[in-house]
């Protein structure tokens, strides 16, 4: 039976986790954060210290990881053995995920352990190449943007909200540069698939987005 998958991709802080979160719940279905597996391959190249120019050493790294989400209320995040929810929302991990993240040969490597995730009744993946690569043949697809400064508030109030220290013209102006480079690189960037639909979730609330995206499953 084919599995239907709904991709919700988009530039940073425009409110994709939080809303592919609550649609996910809502149906039931699987949820992607394709996002977090960048990150957590940025924190695991971090520890072992391979430098970013080491690309045979990074696909490696991603080939061993061990990733384990929990699906309960903690949401806790492990990376082989060891608990990274805290460190994998740093901006610091962002920007070091912004720039593997252009390099194809780790694409390549973490393209089928995010495709792994395409299971019934259905999953909700949230990322930058989602509907264009990643499942180029997913049923419903959603582009979700979000004013420049909307985003960086929205981030900065993220981050507050889990005890991490943050500046907001620093967030805004490290949002830019990633969102500039996942724009603007060669493989897999960051643009809406040609069937998207585009949302500016700008000037509404989480519950209008989710129920906007849901109203697209029904019609
Ligand atoms: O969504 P999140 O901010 O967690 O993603 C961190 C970085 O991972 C992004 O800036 C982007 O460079 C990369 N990413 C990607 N493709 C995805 C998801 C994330 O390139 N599908």
């Amino acid at each position: 039976m084919d599995v239907p998958i709904l991709t919700i991709d988009g530039p940073s802080g425009a409110g994709k986790g939080t809303v592919s979160r609550l649609i996910a719940q809502q149906l039931g279905w699987h949820y992607l954060d394709s996002g977090a597996i960048y990150r957590a391959l940025a924190i695991a190249i971090t520890e072992k210290q391979v430098p970013l120019d080491d690309i045979a050493a990074i696909v490696d790294t991603a080939e061993a990881m061990n990733l384990i989400f929990e699906c309960d209320a903690t949401r806790h995040i492990t990376l082989d053995g060891h608990d990274i929810t805290q460190s994998i929302g740093l901006e610091s991990t962002g920007n070091i995920a912004s720039k593997i993240a252009a390099i194809p040969e780790i694409r390549a490597e973490l393209l089928h352990k995010q495709q792994c995730y395409k299971e019934l009744p259905g999953l909700v993946a949230d990322g930058r190449d989602m509907g264009t690569v990643v499942f180029p043949h997913a049923q419903y697809k959603v582009f979700l943007t979000a004013s420049a400064l909307t985003c960086a508030k929205r981030r900065y109030k993220q981050l507050k909200e889990k005890g991490i220290d943050a500046n907001l013209s620093k967030i805004t102006a490290d949002i830019q540069e990633r969102d500039q480079r996942d724009s603007e690189r060669e493989f897999s960037p960051l643009i809406p698939a040609k069937e998207a639909i585009c949302i500016d979730s700008s000037d509404l609330s989480i519950e209008q987005v989710v129920e906007s995206v849901l109203g697209l499953l029904h019609a």
